[in-house]
């Protein structure tokens, strides 16, 4: 796992696995890269991608119809934020955009932050994507955001997030009981949260 400058790219490809040279990297994992989210990359997949209803069953999207025109506005209204940082999940064998990721609301007073992601093209789920780009983001929180402590939210029935969440250290913390409203019942929200002092230990 590599902290790279935006604009970064290896020029030769090789090294970091095939990456297009016209891509900028602004986080290397083994299998993905994080970029920025342009707003070239709200298509026609990606409006597919959020109102799936696969994809979207555990996103507060899906209470909303998504166009070409409200997540341009969305990706326009992030972009250059302070309170969130948003990446755009991306195969580095070919540069494909995969997902999303965000690092935020964060809160600088207490130095902490959510994590929210989805891996929109479900031909790439469960091949360790989510994880990776979890661990990518966990490490540039504390490595160079300097935050103390990142946490996640996830429906109960989520199992692919809580794994996923687990499997990069966060620990569950507790439970919302039927906080969230899904498929005509109430279900539960698990909370996850990992401090700094825990990744250190697992580094
Ligand atoms: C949740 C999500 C991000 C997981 O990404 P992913 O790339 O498929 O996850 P990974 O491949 O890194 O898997 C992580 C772990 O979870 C397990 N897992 C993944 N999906 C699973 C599922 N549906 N059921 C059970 N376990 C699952 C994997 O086997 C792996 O565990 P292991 O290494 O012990 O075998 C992805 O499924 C997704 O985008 N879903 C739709 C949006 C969403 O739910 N976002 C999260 C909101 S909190």
């Amino acid at each position: 796992m590599k902290h790279v400058k935006t604009g970064g790219a290896n020029p030769s490809g090789e090294e970091e696995g095939n990456l297009e040279a016209n891509e900028s990297p602004f986080l290397l994992g083994e299998q993905i890269f994080l970029r920025e989210v342009r707003t070239s990359d709200v298509n026609a997949a990606y409006r597919r991608w959020l109102n799936d209803a696969d994809v979207n069953q555990y996103l507060e999207t899906r209470f909303v119809p998504r166009s070409i025109e409200n997540i341009a506005a969305y990706v326009r209204d992030l972009d250059g934020k302070s309170e969130s940082v948003f990446f755009a999940i991306c195969l580095k064998k070919n540069g494909v955009h995969v997902g999303n990721i965000k690092v935020g609301p964060i809160n600088w007073m207490h130095r902490f932050a959510d994590i929210s992601l989805f891996i929109g093209d479900k031909s790439q789920w469960r091949r360790g994507l989510g994880s990776e780009a979890i661990s990518l983001v966990t490490r540039f929180a504390f490595d160079e955001l300097n935050l103390n402590r990142v946490q996640a939210g996830c429906y109960s029935s989520n199992l692919g997030s809580s794994r996923a969440f687990e499997k990069c250290g966060f620990r569950r913390e507790g439970v919302l009981r039927k906080k969230r409203f899904m498929k005509g019942a109430y279900e539960d929200e698990l909370l996850f949260g990992l401090l700094r002092e825990e990744w250190q230990e697992r580094r």
